[in-house]
């Protein structure tokens, strides 16, 4: 776990600072907050020092009760230089929100409050996370400005697209979600224990052609996939994803190769599987696809057509069945009717995979679609309902089972 600094500025979005803060407590990591004296007209500094078990500092000249120190850590006798002690001690600064003002002022390198000098005196991995109205994101004088920091090897994270603070105003320059920020913050070092692990996840679901414009398909929408991607890059590992038809976004860190059909992902497979520690085979892919698909759209006028259906090769199980003594290899399973934990485990057993997760689609709100998933990892040994909740932390649940399982992916 990290010992995070956490710079806040004035815009409205420091609300969302203070679920980023609660949920990077929550994760274990260590958490200082400093504030310029703008953002206290947004939210007060006793929110986070409630939250953090730590003071904030708002000025450069009050003096750090806590010495530059992070809660549980020894003081110092002698009290040192805040902006210069807590970026000295902080394994990562996050700046969230970062106003356009307070962008332009780290640009400049100027250091007229705590946040922008601590910036200024980082030696550390800085993020900032941009909140803006989106014709300032815009504005070529910020993307200039956004420009510079990242030549300076400061990650500027790419701000949200959707609704503003002002009214009825949409676009790009929303806050990331503090779920999304806790995401990059554990890829920038938080979190280490898949560091050295090749990680290949397939997400979403195959799509297999009739004609050009229909297909047999299925109703996965790629989230479990992108979670599980999302949650491995952050604990260090080194991430690709096939995604079958699913545009959910993946960190910055992770290296995505789309595809439609089965047979496209099982080529995909076959090409990234030896180059891999660990296949988390999330994709839907379908069982059955079309014998041969028509050129030309089937016309309504010449009836109701006959479509001929053929098996399509068991990805997983060819994967399974070719692997290295060093990988690891698990796959998922929906079920919906007949016995899930049986089906699941003959699975388990038939295609020779490590573990398998099982995902009841016959429970409402989890699974294909939802934001949320209720997941039973399954072993030679053990069958293991983990708690139900977003798809992110199902992924690190389903991730800690597999250090436990005590297989190949063991490097950190
Ligand atoms: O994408 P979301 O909307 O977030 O939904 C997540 C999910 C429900 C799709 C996911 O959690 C899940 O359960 N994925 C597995 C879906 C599936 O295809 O299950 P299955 O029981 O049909 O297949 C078992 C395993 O064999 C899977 O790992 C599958 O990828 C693999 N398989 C199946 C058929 C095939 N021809 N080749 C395969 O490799």
């Amino acid at each position: 776990m990290a010992k995070v600094l956490v710079g806040v500025s004035g815009g409205v979005a420091a609300y969302k600072a203070v679920e980023f803060v609660r949920l990077a407590v929550l994760a274990g990591h260590s958490v200082r907050v400093i504030q310029t004296p703008a953002s206290l007209r947004f939210v007060g500094r006793a929110t986070f020092s409630a939250i953090t078990g730590a003071p904030v500092l708002v000025s450069e000249f009050e003096s750090d009760p806590s010495r530059g120190c992070w809660p549980g850590e020894e003081l110092p006798e002698h009290a040192p230089i805040s902006h210069l002690a807590l970026v000295e001690n902080a394994d990562v600064f996050v700046v969230a929100p970062a106003t356009a003002n307070l962008i332009s002022r780290v640009a400049a390198g100027s250091s007229d409050e705590l946040v922008s000098a601590a910036v200024l005196a980082a030696n550390c991995r800085v993020l900032v996370a941009p909140a803006m109205n989106n014709r300032m994101w815009e504005n070529p004088a910020t993307v200039a400005n956004v420009a510079t920091l990242r030549e300076r090897g400061i990650t500027v994270l790419e701000p949200g697209e959707g609704q503003l603070a002002s009214h009825g105003e949409a676009g790009k320059g929303r806050l990331i979600e503090p779920r999304e920020l806790l995401a990059e913050l554990d890829s920038a070092g938080g979190r280490s224990d898949f560091r050295g692990v090749r990680v290949l996840v397939t997400a979403g679901g195959t799509r297999e052609a009739i004609d050009p414009v229909r297909f047999i398909g299925n109703r996965s929408s790629g989230r479990m996939g992108a979670a599980l991607a999302n949650a491995a890059a952050s604990r260090g590992a080194e991430v690709t994803i096939i995604c079958a038809n699913s545009s959910i976004p993946t960190s910055s860190d992770v290296k995505v190769i789309n595809v439609v059909s089965a047979a496209e992902l099982g080529d995909a497979c076959d090409q990234q599987f030896p180059n891999c520690d660990l296949l988390l085979m999330a994709a839907a892919v379908a069982d059955f696809i079309p014998t041969a698909a028509a050129d030309q759209k089937i016309k309504k006028s010449e009836g109701v057509p006959t479509i001929g259906l053929t098996a399509s090769p068991d990805i997983l199980a060819g994967l399974a069945g070719e692997r290295r003594a060093d990988q690891t290899v698990i796959g998922f399973a929906a079920e919906h009717g007949g016995d899930p934990l049986a089906n699941a485990r003959t699975k388990l057993k038939s295609k020779q995979l490590d573990a398998l997760v099982l995902n009841d689609v016959s429970v409402a709100d989890i699974g294909f679609e939802s934001e949320e998933n209720l997941v039973t990892f399954i072993s030679a040994d053990q069958e293991l309902e983990l708690a139900r909740g977003p798809k992110l932390d199902v992924a690190h649940s389903i991730l800690d089972q597999i250090k436990i399982l005590g297989t190949n992916p063991q490097k950190g």
